[in-house]
């Protein structure tokens, strides 16, 4: 790939600098700091940097430039409003050592959010500080822990986690401390009841789990979880990747949830990919609320006295919880974020669950029609369905099982293949309890004619041979590459000479 070092121009091309104002012999830097050689900048113009850029950015693919149907990360349109929200100055250029008496309008917007996130969850406390889900995962895991410490109940050392679940709850647990108990997925891949039972005990901390769980299917069963878990002195915590098929319809709190995260950068249509920006804010009861990561947005009366929410004579203040972990990210979180997915909300205001609905609505019919397609093509006994309900929510995963073994094509091959028909592919691979897999999610944002021509072009593909599979894709920028490799030696670094 062609980057702007191999550019070389004249030498000392592509750059200038202003004359020093003051004679050299008056500029006294110490002597280590100063340069023994030129820096090698690129020796290019500046049409050739802005074509170089513009060229860059059509080898990426993103949800601006084709359907993303890519399970459990929610990539959905974001609305070009909440840019234009966020870049207002005098929210855009806030320093975050500005005194609160200059950002009153900021805290009002966080303390808002603060209040949506807390109604939409049924959680009592929210801190908008972590800027990732599982950065929020491990925030309120240690929450937790902090919380049967100052009970001294010192000897819970266990986390239950689902098979279903996705790598980075056990591994925020594992991070705080604690050990995995693994919970197999009983028939049709909900939460098995007697399972949960025999492993929950003295030293359960707490349990994570995501619902609906990443087969995309509701847990029926999840309030006696939440009761069997909470018997035994443990603790619920609600992994929030998914509220894209619940929020306005039902909450975690009512499902008997101690803890959640959010992920704003999904859920509420912060753009991410390619490792962020994100926000992972997390929600707790109030029993857990002395622990969370500060500063929290509170309204407080104008005259000084006890907080309240009642006054007439308020203002917003930033608040540190008293007995908490500690911070998790600097400043303020991502502020940022969080005002474009403010914005986002406050579109749809109390409307909030159409959203839901037609994320559900959207991934129901996809399945549907993939199958009935696939049907038609004599080819409908190639692909199962993960789970085994009725309807979904969100998303749906298939097993490509039965087509490997017939043909040799694996789900990745599939997903290979997709993008030569110029889409982003699937997830393949996750939840792990499904072989085969592919996690399709694809939101509400997108309209029928995509989703009728994604599953027309989605059984296209599973119809091509297998050459032509393992060969995908050719029309890429980059070919098929060795994933694990390229995951495990990253060249983050330009060779210079
Ligand atoms: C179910 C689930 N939980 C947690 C996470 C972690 O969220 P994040 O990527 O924001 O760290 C993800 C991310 O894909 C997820 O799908």
């Amino acid at each position: 790939m062609s980057h702007l070092f191999d550019s070389h121009g004249a030498v000392g091309s592509g750059w200038s600098q202003p004359e020093p104002l003051l004679p050299e012999s008056r500029i006294s830097l110490p002597a280590n700091l100063i340069r023994r050689k030129m820096p090698q900048w690129p020796r290019i113009s500046e049409s050739e940097v802005v074509r170089h850029f513009t060229w860059l950015s059509t080898r990426n693919f993103g949800i601006d430039t084709g359907f993303y149907p890519l399970g459990s990360c929610t990539m959905k349109h974001n609305p070009r409003v909440n840019e234009t929200i966020a870049d207002i100055s005098g929210i855009a250029e806030i320093h975050p050592m500005q005194p609160e008496h200059h950002i009153q309008g900021l805290l009002a917007i966080f303390s808002e959010m603060q209040k949506m996130l807390s109604i939409c969850a049924g959680m009592d406390e929210v801190t908008l500080q972590p800027v990732a889900g599982a950065q929020g995962e491990f925030a309120a895991i240690r929450c937790i822990q902090e919380y049967h410490r100052a009970r001294g109940d010192e000897i819970r050392d266990k986390v239950i986690v689902p098979d279903s679940a996705h790598g980075t709850n056990p591994a925020s647990a594992v991070m705080a401390g604690y050990q995995i108990i693994e919970v197999p997925s009983g028939p049709g891949g909900f939460l098995d009841l007697e399972v949960l039972r025999s492993v929950v005990g003295d030293d359960t901390a707490a349990m994570m789990i995501t619902n609906p769980n990443t087969l995309g299917i509701f847990e029926p069963e999840i309030a006696e979880a939440s009761e069997i878990v909470h018997a035994a002195g443990g603790q619920m915590y609600y992994d929030g990747a998914n509220f894209n098929a619940i929020l306005g319809k039902t909450n975690p709190g009512l499902m008997g949830f101690d803890a959640v995260h959010y992920n704003l950068h999904k859920t509420f249509a912060q753009p991410h990919g390619g490792g962020g920006p994100g926000s992972g804010p997390i929600g707790v009861k109030s029993h857990l609320a002395e622990f969370l990561p500060g500063p929290i947005v509170k309204r407080r009366p104008l005259v000084d006295g006890d907080i309240t929410e009642a006054s007439d004579e308020w203002w917003f203040s930033w608040y540190e919880p008293k007995n908490s972990i500690g911070k998790v990210h600097q400043w303020h979180g991502n502020a940022g974020a969080v005002i474009r997915s403010w914005a986002y909300y406050r579109r749809y205001g109390r409307t909030l669950k159409q959203m839901s609905e037609h994320a559900v609505l959207n991934s129901n019919y996809l399945r549907h029609r993939i199958h009935q397609l696939a049907s038609e093509a004599g080819i409908g006994s190639m692909i199962v369905d993960g789970s085994s309900a009725k309807f979904v929510k969100h998303e749906f995963t298939l097993s490509l099982s039965p087509l490997k073994e017939a043909t040799g094509i694996s789900a990745l091959d599939i997903a290979k293949g997709l993008l030569d028909y110029g889409y982003m592919a699937p997830t393949i691979y996750f939840p792990l309890v499904v072989p085969e897999c592919m996690m399709v999610e694809p939101t509400e944002t997108e309209s029928k004619e995509t989703l009728d021509k994604f599953a027309e072009n989605f059984v296209k593909v599973l119809q091509e041979s297998p050459e032509v599979l393992h060969a995908a894709p050719i029309t890429t920028p980059v070919g098929r590459v060795d994933e694990v490799h390229a995951a495990r030696n990253l060249t983050l670094r330009h060779p210079m000479e």
